[in-house]
């Protein structure tokens, strides 16, 4: 059997955290070490023009985010890594994707709807109001994202399941009018993947301000997860992990044996400061060695920039000889 390929891709706006690490990093630097995969991982940075007009921001995040990938293990000769707006083949297909995708399946894309829903619940005239093109057309962006490099699998998050449903489609429309060009992808929706609780209980995301830095200093760690939001329940009463953030958090970075430990020592009543302070010194432990890569990786971001420029050229050979083969079946080649 051929190599199934894996592609994913990661909007760069923000700084990774916590919830970043155990929900996507670690399980896809993980899936990168199979070596019967071929993967294609790439900074989404078309994508983060939807979101950001900050163009610092936009650069920085890109660096940050290369370096929290390669800190976590990622190996740029074993993987692709590589930068989206590398590859002019990208918005290129982008164009030829948008002439065969319905303009009625894209008013049914969620982001796009909820967007809509809140100019009408806040009574404007305009339901397209703040609305670019950019956000409308999202899902043939990535539509051209992945069919680029004819992925097999795409490893995504629960809320992006529609835009494979849109890839499907798109691509299956075009290869009706041009031949089977195009591969057909399948999602694949981590079940066991860890929706991270924040400081305050609630998912762990940078909209609600409840994050938990990754690669901030040791200190700046402990003090947000001495933050975390607790019960009111005195050291010595039995507590109950299910219904604890700390604990929860505590799950994802401890093994089997560490778990059942806390969990007797839940049932006989540890104090939230004793837990607080487990569950710091477990995080900082596993941390603490790609923390220091990351932080020496950002001294030089040329070596970064080298790195994905190198991964751009590697991923150029397959666009480019995919989107001649485009150009052919389209009729836009030049002779
Ligand atoms: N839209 C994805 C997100 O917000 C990021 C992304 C862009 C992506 N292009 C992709 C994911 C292609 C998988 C495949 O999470």
């Amino acid at each position: 059997m051929s190599k199934q390929v894996y592609l994913t891709g990661i909007t760069t706006t923000g700084t990774p955290h916590l919830g970043n690490y155990v929900g996507a990093i670690r399980p896809s630097v993980e899936a990168s070490r199979i070596a019967s995969n071929r993967s294609f991982y790439f900074l989404a940075d078309y994508h983060a023009l939807i979101k950001s007009t900050d163009a610092a921001l936009v650069k920085q995040s890109r660096l940050e985010i290369a370096a929290t990938w390669l800190a976590a293990g990622l190996d740029p000769d074993e993987v692709t890594f590589y930068r989206q707006s590398d590859i002019p083949e990208i918005p290129e297909l982008t164009w030829l994707l948008t002439c065969m995708a319905a303009k009625g399946l894209m008013n049914r894309a969620h982001a796009y709807k909820a967007l809509v829903q809140e100019n009408d619940e806040s009574g404007s005239s305009d339901p397209d109001k703040g609305i670019t093109m950019g956000l409308f057309s999202y899902p043939i962006l990535m539509a051209a994202d992945i069919l680029m490099f004819k992925a097999n699998k795409v490893p995504v998050g629960k809320d992006q399941i529609q835009h494979l449903e849109m890839t499907r489609d798109i691509a299956q429309r075009f290869n009706h009018h041009y031949g089977e060009l195009l591969v057909i992808p399948e999602v694949v929706v981590e079940e066991r993947t860890a929706v991270l609780a924040g400081m305050d209980g609630r998912k762990m995301s940078k909209s609600y301000n409840n994050t938990i830095p990754l690669f901030e200093t040791e200190k700046k760690l402990r003090k947000s997860i001495m933050k975390i939001v607790t019960n009111s329940q005195e050291p010595g009463e039995p507590k109950n992990p299910d219904e604890s953030t700390v604990f929860e958090i505590y799950r994802a970075f401890c093994d089997d044996e560490e778990a059942s430990q806390m969990r007797e020592d839940y049932a006989a009543g540890i104090s939230w400061g004793d837990a607080k302070q487990r569950l710091f010194e477990k995080v900082n432990e596993t941390l603490a060695e790609p923390r220091e890569k990351y932080h020496q990786l950002m001294l030089s971001p040329d070596n970064i920039n080298d790195i994905l420029d190198v991964g751009g050229k590697k991923a150029r050979i397959e666009s480019k000889t995919l989107m001649d083969q485009l150009r052919e079946a389209t009729g836009i080649a030049s002779r």
